[in-house]
C-alpha cells in the first residue's frame, strides 16, 4: 500500500489570516484542494494531513477526504517533525510513500509519477527539483553525479552553495520502510532546533541509499507564504486554466480579463468575452456568447445560450435561451429553452417554461410559469407576506401586461390576459381578462378652470 503525507500544521503567519493558510483559494479552490488531487492522481485515495495550527478549520473542511496526523508541537518544530507526527499511520512497510506541502497548487501529476517511476527503478527515494532565476530562500540540491546527496537550507549555505539555482521544491517519493528508518534518524538544528525533512537525503545517502532528482518547471513548483505569492499562484493558475480552455475548442477574446474557476466545464464553440468571471461549479455547453462583464457561478447554461453583463447564481437556462444585459438569475431560476431574459430582470427560486419571455424591468420570485408566457414591462410577482413565501403560478400562453403585482399565492390560468396596471389577487381562469384598476376618466376643461381660479 502506498502512502502521501500532506504538511499543513505550519502556522503560515505571513498570511495574517485568521484563515488557515492552506484554506485560501487559488481559482475558486482551496490551496490544500491541489494537494489532495496530486494525491489521489498518484494512486493514493485517502492522504494522511499534518495538522497543528488552526487544525479544526482544515478537518472541517476536508472531512472524510482525508486522515488526519496532529503535529505535537511540543515534541519538535519543521517540516521533518511534521512528517514524524504521520508515522503512525504507515503501517505497511512494503510500498512508497509522497510527502508534499499543502500550500503549492501547481505541482502536476506526472511529476508524481516521474518520481515513482525513480523509486520503483531502485532508488531508496526521489526528490522534485527546479532551477529558480531567483533561489533565495529555498533548500539548494546538492548533487554528486546524477545522485542528489544532500539538500543546504539559505541559512546554513556556503556562499558557493548559495549561487545554485537548483532548488528543492518540497515533493518527495520515498520507500516507506526506508522512510521510517531515515525518520528515526533525524536531528533538530539550532537555532530553533527543527527537524528538517530535506535531512532524509543526507540520511538515505549515508545509508549507501540511491536518492534520485527529478526536475520540474519552476512555475509548477509556486508555494504560497504570503498574500503576494498567493496572487502569483492565482495568475499561474489562472493562466494554465485558460490554456486547457482554449485548446479544448473555447475562444477567449481576452485571457487578461477572463477569470475562470477550477473545475468550471465550456462546451466546443463557446465564446468568453473580457470581464467575465466563471466561478466555481459552472458548466456551460458548447455554442454559448458569453458577453462582456458576466459573473456566473455555480450555473448550468445548455447549448447556444447567449448572456450579456448579468449575475446568474445557481441557476439553470435552457437552450438557445438570451439573458441580459443586467439581468439577475438568483438560486433556483430555472429557464426553459428558448426564453427571453431581458434588461433588469430578476428571477429567483422560479420554474419558467420553453419560450416564455420577460424582456424588461421585472421580478419574478417563487413562481411558475407556463410555456409561451409574455411578461410586459415592469411585472412584479408580489412573493413576500412580510412572514412567508408563497408561490404563484401562470398557466402556458399567458398575456401579462405592462406594470402589473401578481400578489402571490395567485394561479393564472393558460391564455388568460392581464390588462396593464392590474393588481391581481384572486386567481384569474383560463382564457379570461382580468383588469384589476380604476377606470380612467378625464374632466374636459379642468386645466382652464383651475387656471381661472389662481390655483395653476
Ligand atoms: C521547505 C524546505 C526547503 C524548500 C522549501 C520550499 C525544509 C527543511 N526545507 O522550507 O528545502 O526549498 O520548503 O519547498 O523542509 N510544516 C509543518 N510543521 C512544521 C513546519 C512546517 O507542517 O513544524 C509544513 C508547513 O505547513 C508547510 C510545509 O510544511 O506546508 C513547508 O514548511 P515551510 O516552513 O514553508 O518550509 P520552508 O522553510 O519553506
Ligand atoms: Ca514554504
Amino acid at each position: 500500500m502506498d502512502y502521501a503525507i500532506v504538511l499543513a500544521a505550519g502556522e503560515g503567519t505571513r498570511m495574517k489570516s485568521g484563515r488557515h493558510k492552506v484554506l485560501h483559494e487559488v481559482c475558486g479552490r482551496p490551496l490544500i484542494e491541489y494537494s489532495i488531487d496530486l494525491a489521489r492522481a498518484a494512486g493514493v485515495e485517502r492522504p494522511i494531513v499534518v495538522i497543528g495550527d488552526k487544525a479544526e478549520q482544515i478537518r472541517g473542511h476536508l472531512g472524510e477526504s482525508a486522515v488526519y496526523a496532529r503535529q505535537d508541537f511540543e515534541k519538535g518544530y519543521g517540516t521533518g517533525a511534521a512528517a514524524c507526527a504521520a508515522e503512525g499511520f504507515l503501517n505497511d512497510d512494503s510500498g512508497l510513500c509522497f510527502l508534499m506541502a499543502g500550500d503549492a497548487p501547481m505541482f502536476k501529476p506526472e511529476s508524481l509519477l516521474a518520481l515513482r517511476r525513480a523509486v520503483e527503478g531502485g532508488a531508496a527515494a526521489a526528490a522534485l527539483l527546479a532551477e529558480m532565476e531567483k533561489p533565495f530562500g529555498y533548500g539548494r540540491a546538492i548533487l554528486r553525479g546524477d545522485r542528489l546527496v544532500d539538500i543546504v537550507e539559505e541559512a546554513a549555505a556556503s556562499e558557493e552553495q548559495r549561487r545554485i539555482h537548483l532548488v528543492n521544491v518540497s515533493l518527495y517519493c520515498v520507500k516507506t520502510a526506508l522512510l521510517k528508518a531515515a525518520m528515526q534518524r533525524l536531528k533538530p538544528h539550532p537555532p530553533k532546533n527543527e527537524l528538517y525533512l530535506t535531512d532524509i537525503v543526507p540520511i538515505l545517502t549515508k545509508m549507501g541509499e540511491v536518492v534520485r532528482a527529478v526536475t520540474c518547471a519552476e512555475e509548477d513548483a509556486l508555494g504560497v507564504n504570503d498574500r503576494l505569492q498567493l496572487a502569483r499562484a492565482q495568475a499561474a493558475m489562472q493562466g494554465r486554466i485558460l490554456e486547457e480552455q482554449m485548446r479544448a475548442g473555447v475562444t477567449i477574446i481576452d485571457p487578461a480579463n477572463t477569470y475562470i474557476d477550477f473545475g468550471v466545464e465550456i462546451g466546443a464553440d463557446t465564446v468568453i468575452y473580457p470581464g467575465c468571471l466563471l466561478q466555481k461549479g459552472t458548466k456551460i455547453g458548447p455554442n454559448c456568447t458569453i458577453l462582456q462583464n458576466c459573473r456566473i457561478a455555480g450555473s448550468i447554461l445548455e447549448e447556444g445560450v447567449r448572456v450579456e453583463s448579468s449575475t446568474l447564481l445557481e441557476a439553470h437556462v435552457g437552450a438557445g435561451s438570451t439573458v441580459g444585459p443586467n439581468a439577475h438569475l438568483r438560486p433556483g431560476a430555472v429557464i426553459g429553452p428558448k426564453c427571453r431574459i431581458g434588461d433588469f430582470v430578476e428571477i429567483k427560486n422560479s420554474n419558467i417554461g420553453a419560450g416564455t419571455k420577460i424582456s424588461h424591468l421585472t421580478y419574478v420570485g417563487d413562481a411558475d410559469l407556463g410555456e409561451g408566457v409574455n411578461l410586459g414591462c415592469g411585472v412584479v410577482f408580489s412573493n413576500y407576506d412580510g412572514k412567508a413565501h408563497l408561490r404563484s403560478r401562470v398557466g402556458d400562453r399567458a398575456f401579462i401586461g405592462c406594470n402589473v403585482n401578481l400578489v402571490a399565492p395567485v394561479v393564472v390560468g393558460e391564455e388568460a390576459y392581464i390588462g396593464a396596471g392590474s393588481t391581481i389577487t384572486q386567481d384569474v381562469e383560463p382564457g379570461a381578462l382580468a383588469i384589476a384598476r380604476e377606470r380612467q376618466r378625464s374632466i374636459p376643461g379642468w386645466v382652464e378652470k383651475r387656471k381661472k381660479q389662481g390655483k395653476l
